[in-house]
């Protein structure tokens, strides 16, 4: 007999006979359980960052093993039905971690486990980075992670990953040693470099299009003690923000030390912040001094453990704020002080003029790291960036807004600002590239054809497409 709940859903929705959901809880083992609306359970299964990148699910799954991954995938396969998968839910574009399918919630797999031997750990893709780090930390390690709190491991380090560590040790993916992937077919297999060149590639930049990772092996490096965090300043004090913004991005050689800088614009008004790091507990003198003589009028900057530096970071939205958002990446040459102007007057341009459409926030941020950024692993070993020549810098833009009948507007303004200003013919970076952005802009044609070539011997009756994300 189907329950109730089971029995409602195939009435009430469109797909006449759908039964997916019942279809999985049946076929998988006790490990696994499948969550339907009303449940609190269902509820944590569907919720994201952001309100923009949530949608209603028929019901949702927690898979507590691959073998039940497997299973899972191949109904989905077999029945045709959308899907959902969702590390740390943190995907800025609608519809790429969720779906008014089933929902896949990668939660259960929570392992982190270190191993000295190898200087590797095993990271489940259900883990957010802050439990990584914490786990980690206690262990005097540290892996190739997210800057702020919240960011999921998997979606994170499948698009690119950059990290406080990346000018000493590379993107995300450069550091993943293996993948454990359960393929549309249902199988996990082991991906290394060793046994499967081409999915090793496809799979360091390409997402969901292979199949679902249930754990990651990444590479480890000692961690101490480190220094830094948050300050926002008022609008007066930009000429010296800028001043100390270029000498940063000009003259810091050191690798431990890094910053993300902000102009942004709300309420009328411009605003600055910063986050500096530096991986040690005194970052040397020159480096950060000319950000720490401006007076802040929020400052939360100082010595402490890299677990605690993240869980500082103070999210930009929250349940109560429930602001709808957009990325664009816009790739960046150089942080000098003409692009940087011309930064500043896309803020003065966009500010005003989407002020006019309710409560938003409009930001920039901007993302300086070494010119040696892309040599930490070799030429041709990822499917992003497409060349490792040169670096560009991934310049964020982030629209925050509260009306959903304003999507559009602040979706176009995403597009056209990343248009004026970034650098042609450079790598979009997949995971702040806006929905509709070709995948060969961001893997270039060799990288596409390698990849499509990968997915069609990996998933060769286009499951992975029944789920959002740029597709290859
Ligand atoms: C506040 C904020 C801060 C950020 N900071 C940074 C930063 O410092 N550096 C940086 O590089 N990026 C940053 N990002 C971008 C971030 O890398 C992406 O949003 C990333 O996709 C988040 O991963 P997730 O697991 O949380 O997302 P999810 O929304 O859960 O997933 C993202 C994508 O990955 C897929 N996916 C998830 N789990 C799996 C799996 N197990 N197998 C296969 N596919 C899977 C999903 O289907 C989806 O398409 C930030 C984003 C936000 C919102
Ligand atoms: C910032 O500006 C506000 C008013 O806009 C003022 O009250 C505050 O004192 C200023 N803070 C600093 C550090 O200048
Ligand atoms: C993270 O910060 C919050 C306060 O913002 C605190 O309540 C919590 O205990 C902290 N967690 C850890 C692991 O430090
Ligand atoms: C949500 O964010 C707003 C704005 O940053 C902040 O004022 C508020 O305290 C936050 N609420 C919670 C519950 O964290
Ligand atoms: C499933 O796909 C993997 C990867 O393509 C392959 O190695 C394996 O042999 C396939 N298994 C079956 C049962 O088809």
């Amino acid at each position: 007999m189907l329950p109730t709940t089971a029995l409602l859903l195939g009435l009430t929705g469109t797909t006449i006979g759908f039964h997916g959901c019942q279809l999985i809880a049946d076929e998988v083992s006790s490990a696994t359980d499948v969550y339907y609306p009303g449940s609190s359970s269902y509820i944590a299964d569907n919720e994201h960052y952001a309100t923009s990148s949530s949608q209603v699910s028929r019901c949702s799954v927690e898979p507590g093993s691959a073998e039940d991954v497997g299973i899972t995938l191949g109904i989905l396969g077999k029945t045709k039905t959308p899907f959902g998968i969702k590390g740390g839910g943190h995907a800025t574009n609608p519809g790429f971690s969720s779906t008014t399918g089933v929902q896949i919630a990668m939660t259960r797999f929570n392992e982190v486990t270190y191993d000295p031997a190898t200087q590797t750990a095993v990271i489940g893709a259900g883990n957010i980075w802050d439990d990584v780090y914490e786990i980690l930390d206690a262990q005097g390690v540290n892996v190739v992670g997210g800057r702020v709190t919240g960011i999921g491991v998997a979606g994170f380090t499948l698009g690119g990953g950059y990290s406080w560590l990346s000018n000493q040790y590379g993107l995300a993916l450069d550091n993943v040693v293996a993948y454990e992937l359960v393929v549309p077919n249902g199988t996990a297999v082991t991906v290394t470099e060793g046994s499967d060149p081409d999915l090793f590639f496809s799979l360091k930049g390409g997402g969901n299009n292979y199949g679902i990772v249930t754990r990651f092996t990444l590479k480890t490096h000692p961690q101490g003690a480190v220094w830094g965090g948050l300050a926002s300043y008022n609008a007066s004090y930009i000429s010296a923000f800028t001043a100390a913004s270029v000498k940063f991005c000009s003259e810091v050689t050191d690798p431990k030390a890094g910053m993300i800088i902000v102009y942004g614009y709300t309420s009328g008004q411009v605003i600055l912040s910063t986050q500096m790091f530096y991986d040690g507990p005194d970052p040397p003198d020159g480096i950060f001094d000319d950000f720490l003589a401006i007076p802040a009028f929020a400052q939360d900057v100082t010595t402490r453990s890299f677990s605690e530096l993240i869980n500082s970071t103070v999210p930009t939205i929250n349940a109560s704020t429930g602001y709808r958002t957009v990325y664009n990446h816009i790739p960046t040459l150089e942080y000098s002080a003409s692009n940087i102007e011309a930064v500043i007057d896309e803020v003065n341009f966009w500010g005003p003029v989407l002020s006019t459409h309710g409560p938003n926030v409009v930001a920039y941020s901007m993302e300086p790291f070494l010119p040696n950024l892309l040599t930490h692993a070799p030429a041709g070993s990822s499917a992003y960036p497409s060349s490792r020549d040169h670096v560009a810098f991934p310049t964020n833009v982030n629209l925050l807004w509260l009306s959903e009948s304003e999507d559009d507007t602040f979706h176009d303004a995403a597009r056209r600002t990343a248009e004026r200003l970034g650098a042609e013919g450079e790598s979009i970076y997949p995971n702040y590239a806006l929905y509709g952005t070709p995948v060969v802009d961001m893997f270039g044609e060799e990288g596409v054809k390698r990849m499509e070539a990968t997915r069609e011997r990996v998933d060769p009756h286009g499951v992975m497409m029944l789920t959002g994300g740029f597709k290859v």
